[in-house]
């Protein structure tokens, strides 16, 4: 049976390591479940990124919607990225860690005019629009800053990306961004949005594609595109080709980082614009697992199951898109495998990790790591069933530290008890 392994998630004497500590050693003092980050992944992933477009003028902007914790934004903003902030929330964090609001992309399907406002008191690089409304929107807020605000259409280039239908967004029948003919028409009345300075061109066609062929038919036509809106007399400057980079979870083989630069590169060199990137599973899914801990054991027929300490509250992706999770042991104490379902203590059947899983046999009390959750894990967590989100751990070399407490009990309340009535 295959362990799941990169270079910073690793097996030693039969022991799971991150980096240079042993997980067990960390759970130990912060208890289960709990996620942990790898710090050198994240570092080495972003560097392996920039270093596949060194050929192109490009820019990174992380998609802090991946993993939103304040020392994760960090640690890519010390390296050099940029933030790519999707909600006041997410700009708020942004700040916090140090990110500033110069390198910063504002996104979003539904920007409220709060947002906008706080996108424009702060000038961060480039504001998204989704619709010839946000455009107006926009144009009247900045118009009443006595400002001109910098935006980018995020055009809809209805290309398949072949990915779960929750997390395909480039489909015409999907709800995000212009159809390329409305966004043409925008541009070309570019002189009717006088608060408005049209500096680029975007798109973000789904997210875990695992596929180059939509990556390349999509650039494509924004490249087109770009070069028309060009030829309009109107000087963009960046083509921001989104996310979406697809990661190994299970067996799937996505292109590497270097197979997505060589097919992109000669395409984008065609607009001669600054290329902009908004990476987030790429750089933190693989750098994350959420260790949980086996309360019991049962078989119910002939189902086994181990039934955990952690939930789909913590971890929502299995229930939510049926996505596959890695599960293995912390401690490999046996080699027997057994077929189990991996399941939460949440009161929904749709609360399980893993269903009829050929997994290592382990026992109550055993650990497991719930391999790749680095990335939409810990920001979709929730407190259903008024249980604590997780701490959060992040381990660098030798050490590890605690970058999130385990919530308390007065955090569930927050003001509540003050204001009952
Ligand atoms: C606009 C936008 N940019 C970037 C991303 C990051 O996508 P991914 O994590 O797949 O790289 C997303 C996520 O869906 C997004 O909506």
């Amino acid at each position: 049976m295959n362990l799941f392994e990169n270079g910073f998630f690793f097996y030693k004497d039969n022991e799971l390591w991150c980096e240079g500590v042993p997980v067990k050693d960390i759970i130990s003092s912060t208890g289960t479940p709990a996620y942990i980050y790898s710090k050198n992944f994240f570092i080495s992933s972003l560097l392996a990124f920039r270093e596949a477009f060194a050929g192109i003028e490009s820019e990174i902007f992380y998609a802090a919607k991946s993993n939103f914790n304040l020392s994760v934004i960090k640690t890519f903003v010390q390296n050099g990225a940029g933030v790519d902030v999707n909600s006041a929330g997410e700009f708020y964090r942004a700040i916090k860690a140090g990110a500033k609001p110069s390198k910063m992309i504002l996104t979003g399907v539904g920007k409220n005019a709060e947002e906008i406002k706080l996108g424009l008191d702060h000038d961060v690089l480039m504001i998204k629009a989704e619709s010839r409304e946000e455009v107006e929107s926009i144009n009247r807020i900045a118009l009443s800053l006595g400002i001109k605000a910098r935006v980018a259409l995020r055009v809809n280039p209805d290309v398949d990306a072949n990915t779960h239908p929750y997390i395909s967004t480039g489909l015409a029948e999907n709800k995000f961004g212009i159809r390329i003919e409305e966004a043409l028409d925008i541009y070309r009345s570019h002189k009717d949005y006088p608060g408005i300075d049209f500096t680029g061109i975007d798109m973000h066609i789904g997210s875990q594609i695992t596929t180059l062929s939509p990556f390349i038919e999509a650039v494509e036509r924004l490249t087109s595109l770009y070069n028309k809106i060009a030829s309009m007399g109107i000087p963009l400057q960046h083509l921001d080709v989104g996310g979406g980079i697809g990661v190994r979870y299970s067996d799937e083989e996505p292109f590497s980082i270097k197979d997505f630069a060589a097919a992109i590169t000669p395409i984008v060199k065609k607009a001669g614009a600054t290329v902009f990137f908004e990476p987030g599973r790429f750089l933190t899914a693989n750098g994350g697992i959420l260790v949980t801990r086996i309360e019991y054991t049962k078989t119910n027929g002939n189902k086994t199951f181990y039934v955990v300490d952690s939930a789909m509250n913590d971890l929502l992706r299995p229930s939510i898109y049926s996505a596959y999770h890695h599960v293995q042991p912390v401690t490999l104490s046996s080699k027997e495998t057994i077929k189990a379902d991996v399941v939460g203590p949440v009161c929904e059947s749709g609360d399980f990790f893993a269903k009829d899983r050929e997994i290592y046999k382990s026992a109550s009390g055993d650990l497991l790591a719930i391999m790749s959750s680095g990335s939409y894990g810990m920001v979709m967590a929730s407190n259903y069933n008024a249980r604590r989100r997780p701490p959060e751990i992040l381990v660098d070399g030798d050490k590890f530290t605690v970058v999130r407490n385990r919530e308390s009990y007065d955090h569930l309340l927050f003001d509540e008890e003050g204001l009952m009535a």
